[in-house]
């Protein structure tokens, strides 16, 4: 049986190193199964397990690859879409009185929601496993599990490739990016060296920082973005999260900062792999999307296997 039966996935540092690897195999175990045709039998394996996904932020991908992944195990889903509008949160209902009556109502629970620690509170409240689906400015623990699974699956054929040794640029809104927060803290696992590009006043937290430094990272900060892509195995380009300013005009000074182009590309180290959680506003130049390098359609499709992975993990159908 899985150890993450039956557990909360808050924090992507929740999960030790053989419990990620186990993620991505299994991950790996489904993209494979599927190829081969084996949807009816994958089908099987959730069978009469309830997914609830309840989101008070926007998403396409993680909402939609969740709930893909449960359907393509054969569970079935309760959704609640724009739930700071559509659900009894409008109300005036707290998070621990959402959790007391989801519990009864499915068997894992997938949560997005606009502020830092809510993912907990919903765990601390439902007796049902909570999944982080993005926790404010905290965390995207199941971000970070799929862009695992692409950097290892990026340049390596059939297989997962090696982590240690590469070295991953992340570029933009490092401050108020979950994703990356998550992404690099899991990459402390195995032997990542990281550049950091970003305004001064978009850096990434010093506690984050402090975090990767004290698990053994080697760290730089910069705010030039060619110099760092000359050297970069990854490059995982974010965007400027204008929601989380004050106002657009704040918003105005920052947007278009930093646009990765095919012209970037080709000055770049050869075999880059470049990456982006989704959604893309313009730091990524449409021109890139022909290129070999460009990874970020593959890793929105590998939401879907890393999904289903977790789930079968967390509600013991593996
Ligand atoms: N990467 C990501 O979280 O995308 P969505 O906001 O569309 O879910």
């Amino acid at each position: 049986m899985s150890s993450l039966r039956n557990r909360d996935i808050i924090s992507i540092g929740d999960l030790s190193k053989d419990e990620i690897q186990a993620v991505l195999d299994q991950a790996a175990n489904f993209e494979q199964r599927l190829a081969r045709g084996e949807s009816h039998l994958v089908a099987q394996l959730l069978q009469d397990h309830i997914l609830a996904t309840v989101f008070y932020e926007p998403s396409t991908r993680t909402r939609l690859s969740f709930e893909s992944a449960m359907n393509r195990l054969g569970g079935r889903v309760i959704s609640v879409a724009e739930a700071k509008t559509s659900s009894s949160a409008a109300k005036g209902e707290t998070i621990y009185d959402s959790g007391r009556m989801l519990e009864s109502y499915a068997d894992v629970i997938v949560q997005r929601h606009p502020a830092t620690g809510s993912a907990r509170a919903l765990a601390d409240a439902a007796s049902v496993p909570v999944i982080n689906a993005g926790d404010g400015t905290g965390e995207h623990p199941t971000q970070a599990l799929l862009d695992l699974y692409t950097i290892q699956r990026e340049g390596a054929g059939n297989g997962l490739r090696a982590l240690d040794g590469l070295h991953v640029v992340m570029v933009g809104d490092l401050k108020n990016g979950r994703t990356v927060h998550s992404l690099s803290k899991a990459l402390t696992n195995w032997k990542v060296n990281f550049t950091f590009v970003a305004p001064p006043q978009l850096a990434m937290p010093d506690e984050v920082v402090a975090y990767l430094r004290q698990r053994g990272a080697t760290v730089q900060q910069a705010t030039e973005l060619a110099p760092a892509l000359s050297s970069a195995d990854i490059a995982y380009i974010t965007r400027i999260q204008q929601e989380r300013f004050s106002s657009v005009e704040e918003y105005m000074k920052y947007k278009g900062v930093y646009v990765i182009t095919a012209a970037a590309v080709a000055q770049a180290k050869p075999g880059i792999a470049i990456m982006h959680p989704l959604p893309r506003v313009d730091e990524i130049d449409t021109d890139v999307d022909k290129l070999p390098n460009a990874a970020y359609f593959r890793q929105a499709r590998n939401g879907v296997f890393v999904r289903m992975a977790l789930l079968t993990m967390v509600l013991g159908g593996d």
